[in-house]
């Protein structure tokens, strides 16, 4: 069966830099600590005044068809995956179609165009999408267009504030792709859940501690789902594994999860049966209370483990290096764990072709999702080609006052009048009031 998967991937930030650190914890009275240490954050990529989910979209979307010479002939279709959506009925995908053919001689009306909404698991869903439509044999020979863009924007005073965040990740999807292949294998957890919503209103209402548990209990009914169609899964598996990452502590949390699962009945769980003791089953228990209880004392046991922390320092940590800087890109953040995780192994000089990934997406409301990825003999050539580190080097480093103009400005008065305020750029895509998007 011909290869189906991500071909080519760009990645663009948000210009301006929140300091959790040095401007947030202060004017927050709050100690730096509790973001850098236990949500793992050390800043936000902000969105500049003249940046917005389309401006974003199309300027990563540019990026990649310039890079790999591509015209809008190569392109069959174009999914937007977003969640920060200001046009209820026209797709994002129109207007970032639109700008592209701004600078391109062919237009897109061949194109098939879309907007996925599922919370953030709808960029994976787009992928999805995409890979179903060439596996039909619909797609003609031409690639798919997947933008997964976002502002990730919270209430001020809202939990979620210092996790905030905005980008987009570009992505395109072919037959025989140049960086990996999706698995037709896939796992599902999916349930009506209100922790996290946004009925008609700009920004979310999150019951934030509560939605930690629902990604847990999601991401857990996906692993096993998956395992039953692809087989029991081993860590020793996957090199790398990028989930979701609202911050990076939610995936410590997901990540001992994934773990401690993985190892059961293998001989990990054997060796370390001296160290921690056996894992608890449930039919071993009179109630669930004690059975949670029991899981709970040796899940921290597990946690201490040389074995545990090895594991977790080779397939986890490297995924969160891009998400500690930049926040929460909501739809595209499990896109940017991947990269991540794929520069570290780049640059420590790794050799993956043929190794699997596993991918755990999730999006509140809710649903999980886990499939596998394997890597292909030009991986490290698309890899190498991210300019993400240059990007976040070069935000501009905001004032907690600017942060609260920039932040009301997307919020309740964006307006033609405020595009200049920062660093306009050279050659990118820039709001220039509603129905105007310019290029500069
Ligand atoms: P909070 O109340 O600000 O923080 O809310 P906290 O008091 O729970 O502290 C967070 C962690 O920092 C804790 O660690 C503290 O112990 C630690 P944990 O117990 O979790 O391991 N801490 C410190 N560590 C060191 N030094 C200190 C210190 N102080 C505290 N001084 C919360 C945290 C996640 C609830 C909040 O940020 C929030 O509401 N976020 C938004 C919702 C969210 O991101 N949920 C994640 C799961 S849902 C999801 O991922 C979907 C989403 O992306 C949306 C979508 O799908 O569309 C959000």
């Amino acid at each position: 069966m011909t290869a189906v998967g991500i071909d080519a991937i760009e990645i663009h930030a948000g210009k301006l830099k929140l300091d959790l650190a040095e401007t947030f914890a202060p004017a927050k009275n709050e100690s730096p600590e509790k973001y850098t240490k236990g949500l793992g954050l050390a800043a936000s990529s902000f969105p500049d005044t003249y940046e917005d989910i389309v401006t974003m979209g199309a300027n990563a979307a540019h990026r990649l068809m310039e890079r790999r010479g591509l015209t809008p002939q190569d392109i069959g279709r174009i999914d937007v995956a977003t969640e920060s959506s200001f046009d209820n009925s026209k797709p994002v995908s129109t207007y970032i179609a639109g700008c592209l053919e701004q600078v391109y001689d062919g237009d897109f009306h061949h194109a098939n165009k879309g907007e996925r909404k599922f919370a953030c698991i709808s960029g994976t869903q787009s992928l999805d999408d995409a890979y179903n439509w060439i596996r039909a044999g619909r797609n003609r020979g031409r690639s798919a267009l997947v933008v997964a863009t976002d502002t990730a924007l919270y209430a001020r005073g809202d939990a979620g504030e210092a996790t905030q965040g905005a980008g987009a990740v570009a992505m395109l999807i072919s037959e025989n792709p140049r960086l990996l292949e999706l698995s037709t294998e896939q796992g599902y957890g999916s349930a009506d859940e209100t922790d996290f919503l946004k009925p008609n209103q700009q920004f979310p209402s999150v019951d934030g501690k509560r939605s930690v548990q629902v990604y847990l209990a999601r991401m857990r009914e996906a692993l096993e789902d998956f395992e039953s169609v692809a087989g029991d899964t081993h860590p020793d598996d996957f090199v790398l594994g990028p989930f979701h990452t609202p911050f990076p502590g939610m995936v410590r949390k997901a990540a001992l999860l994934a773990y401690r699962h993985m190892i059961r009945d293998t001989e990990i769980e054997e060796r370390l049966a001296d160290e921690v003791g056996r894992q608890p089953r449930p039919e071993a228990f009179d109630s669930d209370e004690e059975y949670v209880e029991a899981m709970g004392d040796y899940t921290d046991l597990l946690k201490e483990t040389s074995d545990y922390q090895n594991w977790y320092d080779a397939t986890i940590a490297p995924t969160l290096e891009i998400s500690r800087e930049v926040g929460n890109w909501y739809t595209g953040s499990v896109h940017i764990a991947r990269a991540s995780g794929l520069k570290h192994a780049l640059e420590e000089g790794m050799d993956l072709t043929g190794e699997r990934l596993l991918v755990g997406s999730y999006g509140s409301g809710a649903q999980a999702e886990i499939h596998a990825e394997t890597l292909q003999d030009e991986w490290e050539e698309e890899i190498a080609a991210l300019t993400i580190d240059e990007q976040i080097a070069s935000r501009r480093d905001i004032t907690y006052e600017e942060y609260e103009h920039v932040h009301d400005v997307h919020n309740h008065d964006k307006q033609a009048d405020d595009v200049e305020e920062f660093t306009t750029p050279d050659a990118e895509f820039v709001f220039e009031g509603w129905g105007r998007m310019g290029e500069r």
